[in-house]
C-alpha cells in the first residue's frame, strides 16, 4: 500500500506554498539540536579486507586524498562580499522580469545588491549545515555498516566532512558578513536521515541525496566564481564529494539487489521526500523575510525567473542518473520516474553517474592548472 503525499511530505499538493512556509525552526533551540534515535552499532568480525574491491579502491583514494584546510588553501586572499554576490544574483534573482506592481518594483542597485549579499550568506550557511549533518550521518555509518571495507572508507570520511565544517565555517566566519541558521526543510531532512535506525537509509538520504545535489550545487558555483579562494575551496570539496556519492551507489548497488518490491518502494519514497525537501528549500524563505519581503508574495514571482528554474533543475543533474543506476526509476513501474517527471528533472536520467565519474573530478591526479583555472 503505497503512501499518500500527505503521508511523504506533509501536503496533499506537491506546490502548496502555505504548507511549505508554515514549516518553520523551533524558537530559542540554543546552540544545541538533539536527535533521537535506536540503532544497533554493529562489530564484524570478518576483517578480511578487500571482499568489495570498489570499496577498497575508493579507501586507497581517499587515504592519498586528504588535504589541509588550513594550509592548502589561500586564506589570506582578499575577499569582497559584494562583488562575490553577483553570482548569486544570477542564480536566485529576477533579472529581466516585468516587476512593476510587485513588491520589487521599488527596489534599486542597492537593494539587489544587499540581496545578492545576503543569499550568499545564506547559501554558504546552508552548506555548512549540511556539511555538518554529513559528519553525523557518517560517523553514523561507520558504526552501523556491517562490511568492513565500507568502514574503512566511511572512517575517511568522517574525516573529510569535519574539513568541509571546518573551511566552510573559516569562510563564512572571515570572508562573508552573517550566518543563517539551518533552513527548516533541510533541517527536517537531515533530521529524518538521523532517525532512521536502517543503515542503508543513511547512505540514501545523505551519500546519495543530500550529497548528490551538494556536489551539483558546487559544481555550479565553482563554475560560476573566479574568487579565487572560493574556487579552489569548492574544488578540493567537489573532489572529496564525489568519492562520497561513489561510496553510496557502490555500496547500495549490492543492498538494492537482494531487497523485495516493497523494500524498495519504500526507499523510492524516501528519495521523493528528500528531493522534494531540498526543492523547498531553496525557496529560501529567510533570506525573503530578512530583505522584509512577504514570502508568499516573493517566492511564487521568483519561481518565475528562468535563471532561477535552471539553477534549481540543475542541482538535481547527479541524483537522478545515480538513482537510475540504483535501479529506483523504474521499480515499482516507474513510480519514481513518474516523480522526478513531476518534478521537472527526469532529463538528467541519462547523465553520468557518480560511480563512473568520481576519478575525473580528483584534485590529486588533476593538472593543478585546471584546480586553479
Ligand atoms: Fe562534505
Ligand atoms: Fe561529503
Amino acid at each position: 500500500m503505497s503512501k499518500t503525499y500527505q503521508e511523504m511530505i506533509g501536503r496533499a499538493d506537491l506546490n502548496d506554498l502555505d504548507a511549505i512556509l508554515t514549516v518553520a525552526n523551533p524558537d530559542n533551540e540554543g546552540d544545541h539540536h538533539g536527535v533521537p534515535s535506536v540503532f544497533d552499532s554493529r562489530f564484524t568480525w570478518d576483517y578480511d579486507k578487500g571482499a568489495r574491491p570498489a570499496l577498497t579502491k575508493l579507501y586507497e583514494k581517499a587515504k592519498g586524498a586528504q588535504w589541509n584546510g588550513e594550509t592548502d588553501l589561500p586564506w589570506e586572499t582578499d575577499v569582497d562580499p559584494e562583488k562575490l554576490a553577483a553570482i548569486t544574483q544570477v542564480a536566485f534573482g529576477m533579472q529581466g522580469m516585468d516587476l512593476a506592481g510587485t513588491p520589487f518594483a521599488a527596489w534599486g542597485d542597492k537593494e539587489w545588491l544587499e540581496f545578492g549579499v545576503e543569499t550568499q550568506n545564506w547559501t554558504l550557511s546552508q552548506f555548512l549545515h549540511g556539511e555538518q549533518g554529513a559528519l553525523l550521518c557518517t560517523a553514523r555509518i561507520v558504526e552501523t555498516v556491517p562490511w568492513i571495507d565500507a568502514k574503512y572508507y566511511a572512517s575517511t570520511q568522517v574525516m573529510d566532512e569535519a574539513r568541509h565544517v571546518e573551511v566552510f565555517a573559516k569562510y563564512l566566519n572571515t570572508k562573508l558578513s552573517g550566518h543563517y541558521p539551518v533552513n527548516a526543510h533541510l533541517g527536517m531532512l537531515l533530521d529524518d536521515i538521523l532517525r532512521d535506525s536502517r543503515w542503508d537509509m543513511t547512505y540514501l538520504g545523505m551519500q546519495i541525496m543530500v550529497e548528490g545535489l551538494a556536489l551539483a550545487a558546487f559544481g555550479y558555483l565553482y563554475q560560476l566564481t573566479d574568487e579565487p579562494l572560493l574556487k579552489k575551496l569548492l574544488r578540493y570539496v567537489m573532489s572529496d564529494e564525489a568519492r562520497h556519492v561513489a561510496f553510496g551507489v557502490l555500496s547500495l548497488k549490492e543492498v538494492y539487489e537482494d531487497m523485495t518490491s516493497a523494500e524498495i518502494r519504500e526507499r523510492q519514497e524516501f528519495t521523493f521526500e528528500a528531493a522534494v525537501r531540498m526543492r523547498d528549500r531553496f525557496l529560501q524563505q529567510e533570506v525573503w523575510e530578512r530583505m522584509g519581503v512577504d514570502a508568499k508574495v516573493a517566492i511564487p514571482l521568483a519561481q518565475q525567473s528562468p535563471y532561477r528554474a535552471e539553477f534549481q533543475r540543475m542541482l538535481f543533474t547527479k541524483i537522478v542518473p545515480n538513482c537510475k543506476k540504483l535501479g529506483l526509476l523504474d521499480a515499482a513501474d516507474g513510480w519514481l520516474r513518474q516523480r522526478f517527471t513531476e518534478l521537472g528533472v527526469i532529463e538528467f536520467e541519462t547523465m553520468v553517474d557518480t560511480g563512473e565519474e568520481y576519478e575525473s573530478l580528483d584534485v590529486i591526479t588533476s593538472a593543478p592548472a585546471e584546480i586553479d583555472a
